[in-house]
């Protein structure tokens, strides 16, 4: 059997989705939250597990989980639908929407590699239009492309993943506006609690506004839990694509305690990740060859002037494992570290610290 030619051309000519598995002691490469829950949360969700009744299926539509994300975003429950991460809900829009190849989806890149994979494995066509030098979205490129292409959906993340820039909201409000009546706009906030400001507040002004969260890179990325918002109407529709227990039951009970009994935990802890943020960033920029980007997300991609590849080699030498970007293209210089513990972050500015000056030896 030749399953090469058996799956469909566009899944047999892309790689997938890269995940290193390398082991490491101090892990900064996936953007997750470096903490642990707290030991009263721990003794909560083994309290919660032991009453779970797995014999059973959970709720379909996970109505519990629903409604505690409907209250924590201060939006009706008829707008929001919850996924298996919000990786799953890219997936749920790109199989449901009807994307006449003509017309297809358009990304700004660089960016999450998910967008592109998912869209493609579904048969449409990608176009991607690339930030400008300051990984900013290019006003007249993007609205140039969507006059030309009137693509269904425009995928985006912001702040953007990899670049940690939040993305101009007035350029994102042209591209609404230039799409209304006949395209979706996906703006991508995974990593909104480490941002200043949010477009979720404006999903009341625009038709074809649709935002994703998730609880992934505020500390249950283990969970998988996110969470689409738009009009109840679309709703209604991408509900038929999800499969009916999305979410299994230890996720829904977990995720809807974390949403009820911790946001000041999450607002304390991103505080936390921020303050380490700008450290980080001032302390990689006084170093030779070292250009670090401003962040609004839970990283910072950095800039090496000089042999990456070996900063890179020694930082595993270390222990430390970083996202090093290895294609060609506007990030062939440039790797991404998340914001880790005090510790942790120490380590890496130390790491870093020794590469550089093995370098200028
Ligand atoms: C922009 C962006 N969106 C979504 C995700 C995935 O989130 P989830 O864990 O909820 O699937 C990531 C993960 O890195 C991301 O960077």
């Amino acid at each position: 059997m030749n399953y090469e030619e058996m799956v469909k051309k566009a899944v047999a000519l892309q790689e997938g989705y890269p995940i290193e598995i390398t082991n490491c002691r101090i892990k900064l490469d996936a953007n997750e939250s470096p903490f642990q829950p707290s030991e009263s949360f721990r003794d909560k969700v083994a309290e919660i597990a032991r009453g779970l009744s797995l014999n059973r299926y959970p709720e379909p539509g996970s109505p519990g989980l629903k409604r505690r994300f409907a209250r924590y975003l201060g939006v009706p429950e008829n707008m929001v639908l919850t996924g298996n991460g919000s990786d799953e809900l890219i997936q749920v829009l790109a199989s449901a929407l009807e994307i006449v190849p003509e017309r297809g989806v358009m990304v700004p890149v660089p960016t999450f590699a998910i967008y592109g994979i998912v869209c493609r494995n579904n048969g449409h066509r990608v176009t991607e239009i690339p930030l400008d030098e300051g990984f900013n979205l290019d006003r007249e490129a993007m609205l140039e492309a969507l006059s030309r292409n009137r693509p269904q959906v425009v995928f985006m993340a912001s702040p953007n993943n990899p670049t940690g820039n939040r993305f101009d909201p007035t350029v994102i409000e042209d591209m609404l506006r230039a799409m209304a009546g006949e395209g979706i706009v996906v703006v991508d906030e995974a990593y909104v609690d480490y941002a200043d400001s949010s477009f979720l507040p404006r999903i009341g002004e625009f038709e074809n506004l649709v935002i994703l969260r998730t609880l992934s890179k505020i500390g249950m990325a283990g969970l998988r839990t996110g969470v689409l918002v738009g009009q109840p109407s679309l709703i209604r529709q991408l509900r038929k694509v999800c499969l009916p227990y999305n979410i299994n039951l230890f996720s829904q009970e977990v995720a809807s305690y974390f949403l009820e009994n911790e946001q000041r935990e999450i607002i304390g802890r991103a505080e936390r990740i921020k303050r380490e943020r700008r450290r980080l960033t001032e302390e990689m920029a006084a170093l030779e060859g070292i250009e670090p980007f401003p962040s609004e997300a839970n990283f910072v991609l950095f800039r090496c002037i000089r042999e990456k590849n070996n900063i890179y080699n020694y930082f595993l030498e270390k222990g430390i494992l970083i996202k090093n970007f290895t294609s060609p293209g506007p990030l062939s210089d440039c790797m991404r570290v998340t914001v880790g513990t005090e510790e942790e972050n120490s380590a890496f500015i130390d790491a870093l610290k020794e590469a550089v000056l093995r370098q200028g030896a």
